[in-house]
């Protein structure tokens, strides 16, 4: 029977007609595509040690045109060599084929162009924003921390009659935010600014309905702050969209010790706080999720 036209069988075939040596489960079996560019992870420990062998750069141009051979439309290939480092979660990428590295990628009926090695962007958060845009209400004013090249102020704009502030610190974001929010016709709602979270709340005189904060791996520094800069006034609740990486399995549930932590931060402040619409919203590794916590916050009675 005739093999499917996968990347790991046109891999195996080229591997083996040139003589290069490879395990089997070391064969890439899946890229990522952002528009005209393809992202193959091999930032694992063995895939590490296979791209330092003698025979590396064999190794990377049969990657690189066993995927050109799979779709046609690839003009940049990179290897992610690296997990997501640093302040701004930029990758560790090598460009093994083309050398553009800025994209353009659709979803939610937006579109967004980023450099993919010096901006950050998931294509896995889609159906996460979707749900978030979902849940805002008409009139909210926002505040989106960590805002990248601003795909959850875009996806919430388009879709809702709000105002949104967006913060966000690496200065490669804002030529893409400020492209996007004008590519995607949002200049009414969104207002971008270039800053350190902490630094722009130090000079903010505005109060939120909302805040989103999509840094998973920060948000636990920030959350103190945050309280402060909800319009409470009227018992009014304000919502804080929290997000957070937890494991969960048979004997360990970090959602619960989130949730402590979150009850903790609020103890000393005259605040009254649930949690609700806790969810699973992807995974990092097995047994370890992306949950959103939607934390609804009033002020408790005089
Ligand atoms: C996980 S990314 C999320 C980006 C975006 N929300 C998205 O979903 O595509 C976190 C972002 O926070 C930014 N960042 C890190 N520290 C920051 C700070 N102190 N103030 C503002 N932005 C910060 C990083 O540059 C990065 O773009």
């Amino acid at each position: 029977m005739k093999e499917k036209k996968t990347l790991k069988n046109i891999l195996k075939q080229k591997f083996s007609d040139q003589n290069i040596k490879i395990e089997e489960k070391l064969i890439p079996r899946a890229y990522e595509l952002f528009g005209s560019v393809a992202i193959v992870d091999m930032s694992n420990f063995e895939h590490q040690k296979l791209l330092k062998q003698k025979n590396a750069k064999e190794i990377k141009k049969t990657i690189a045109d066993a995927l050109e051979e799979t779709n046609r439309s690839i003009k940049t290939i990179l290897i992610k060599k690296d997990k997501l480092e640093g302040e701004f979660r930029t990758g560790g990428y090598e460009v093994i084929s083309g050398k553009d590295t800025v994209c353009t990628y659709r979803e939610n009926n937006c579109a967004f162009d980023f450099d993919i090695a010096k901006t950050y962007f998931s294509t896995k958060l889609g159906n996460e924003r979707r749900v978030l845009a979902e849940s805002v209400q008409k009139g909210e004013k926002i505040l989106c921390a960590f805002a990248g090249v601003c795909p959850f102020p875009i996806v919430i704009a388009k879709n809702k009659e709000v105002r949104i502030t967006a913060v966000e610190k690496n200065p490669y974001c804002k030529k893409y935010s400020l492209a996007n929010i004008k590519k995607n016709k949002q200049e009414d709602k969104i207002n971008f600014h270039c800053d350190g979270i902490a630094e722009f709340l130090s000079k903010e005189k505005h109060k939120y309905n909302r805040i989103l904060m999509p840094a998973p791996k920060i948000n636990h520094k920030f959350i103190d702050l945050m309280f402060d800069y909800l319009d409470l006034d009227n018992k009014k609740k304000g919502l804080i969209d929290y997000y957070c990486f937890c494991k969960i399995d048979k004997d360990t549930d970090e959602v619960k010790e989130t949730r402590k932590m979150l009850s903790e931060k609020i103890k000393d402040k005259n605040l009254n706080c649930s949690f609700k619409n806790i969810r699973k919203c992807g995974n990092a590794a097995p047994y370890q999720y992306r949950i959103h916590i939607e934390i609804v916050v009033k002020r408790k009675k005089e």
